[in-house]
C-alpha cells in the first residue's frame, strides 16, 4: 500500500502518557542518547524497554530494527530535556545525513527544539522566543522549501500533544508545506513566513493556562479573554520586534474568517493577508489532529472533514483543497 493512500491516513500516530516518540531516524547521528529507549508497546500497553541509557545503538542495531519495520522508538518524558539537548548538537549533522529523509529531518527539528521553545514562550519578555523562532523558523523554511516532502510521512512523523511548542511547530510545517503548494512562498520568504506562523499565539502566554487547557465548556468570559490572544500577540510584536507587516498579520488575522464572522475584528476575505488565511487552514488542521485536555487528536479524514466543511464560511475554500491534495497524492 502506498504512503500516500487514504487509508495510511488513518494512522494517525497517538500520544503515549510519560512518554515521546522519536523516529529511528534521530540516532543515525547521534548513537548513543542520554536517555533509556522503548519499543511501541502492544496495542493499548505502555512502550518495552529497548536498552538502558548510555548504551550504543550502532548502525547495524538500527538497520536491523529498521529492517524489522521499526520507525519510531520511545523516551520517557523525564529524559527528554537531555535528548533534545542533544539532538540540538547533532542538528547539522543530521541535516547533512542522507539515511535521514526530509520529513524525519523536520520532525528531528522540533523534537530538539522543543523544550527550549517551550521555556521561551511562558517568559513575560518576547525577545527570546522571537530569537527561537527565527532560528527554527529558518531551519524548516531550509528543510521544507528545497525539498520534496511527504506530507502524510511528515503528519506521522510529528508531535500531537498540546504543548504550546508543539502546536507553533506543527502549524507552521503545515503552512509552509500549504503556502509552498499554493505559491504564496518562495525559497526567499518562506523563513519570513515561518516564523510569523511559529509566533501566531505568543499572545496565549499571557492568559491564564487553566483558560487556555480548560478540560470542559469555556464561559463566554472565558472565551473574550481566550480570543484577545491575536491582539495581544500582534501589539507586543509590532512595539518589541522588527517583524514584518506580513508575519504580523499572521499573528493578528489567522482566526479571521472568509466569510468576516472570525475576530477579533471580524473582516472578509479580501481583507484578510493570504498568508493568515493558509495559516488559518494549517492552524485548525493542528488543532483538531492534535490531543487537547478536551478531548483525543481526531484522525486526519475526520479532520480534512472539518475543514471542507467550514469551506467559504471559516476557510478559503481553495486553500482547504490544497491542503486535501497534499494529504492525498504524491510529494511536492
Ligand atoms: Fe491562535
Amino acid at each position: 500500500m502506498s504512503a500516500h493512500s487514504p487509508a495510511n491516513l488513518l494512522a494517525a500516530p497517538s500520544v503515549v502518557d510519560g512518554f515521546t516518540r522519536m523516529p529511528l531516524a534521530a540516532f543515525w547521528a547521534a548513537h548513543r542518547p542520554p536517555a533509556s529507549l522503548y519499543l511501541p508497546g502492544p496495542s493499548g500497553e505502555p512502550p518495552k524497554l529497548l536498552c538502558k541509557r548510555g548504551y550504543e545503538l550502532r548502525d547495524e542495531h538500527l538497520q536491523e530494527l529498521s529492517s524489522r519495520g521499526m520507525r519510531a522508538l520511545y523516551v520517557a518524558n523525564s529524559e527528554l530535556a537531555e535528548v533534545s539537548a542533544a539532538l540540538l548538537d547533532a542538528l547539522d549533522a543530521i541535516a547533512e545525513n542522507a539515511r535521514v529523509e526530509p520529513h524525519e529531518r523536520v520532525a528531528i527539528v522540533q523534537l530538539a527544539e522543543a523544550p527550549a521553545f517551550d521555556v521561551t514562550l511562558r517568559l513575560i519578555h518576547c525577545g527570546k522566543a522571537v530569537a527561537a523562532a527565527q532560528r527554527i523558523g529558518q531551519r524548516l523554511a531550509d528543510l521544507l522549501i528545497g525539498e520534496s516532502v511527504d506530507a502524510p510521512a511528515l503528519f506521522a512523523s510529528l508531535q500531537h500533544d498540546d504543548r504550546a511548542s508543539i502546536r507553533a511547530t506543527n502549524g507552521a510545517v503545515y503552512g509552509l508545506v500549504l503556502a509552498k503548494r499554493l505559491g504564496l512562498v518562495d525559497a526567499d520568504n518562506a523563513a519570513e513566513f515561518a516564523v510569523g506562523a511559529l509566533l501566531r499565539d505568543l499572545g496565549e502566554r499571557l492568559i491564564p493556562p487553566q483558560i487556555v487547557n480548560k478540560p470542559t465548556r469555556l464561559t463566554p468570559a472565558d472565551r473574550t479573554l481566550l480570543e484577545s490572544h491575536p491582539t495581544r500577540g500582534y501589539a507586543e510584536l509590532r512595539q518589541s520586534s522588527d517583524l514584518t507587516q506580513a508575519q504580523l498579520m499572521i499573528v493578528y488575522q489567522h482566526h479571521e474568517h472568509v466569510d468576516g464572522g472570525g475576530y477579533p475584528v471580524a473582516i472578509i476575505e479580501q481583507e484578510i493577508h493570504p498568508w493568515a488565511q493558509a495559516i488559518a487552514v494549517a492552524d485548525a488542521f493542528e488543532g483538531l489532529t492534535g490531543r487537547r485536555a478536551w478531548r483525543d487528536a481526531l484522525d486526519v479524514p475526520t479532520a480534512l472533514a472539518q475543514l471542507i466543511a467550514g469551506a467559504d464560511r471559516q476557510f478559503n475554500r481553495e486553500m482547504v483543497a490544497c491542503w486535501q491534495q497534499a494529504l492525498m497524492t504524491s510529494p511536492r
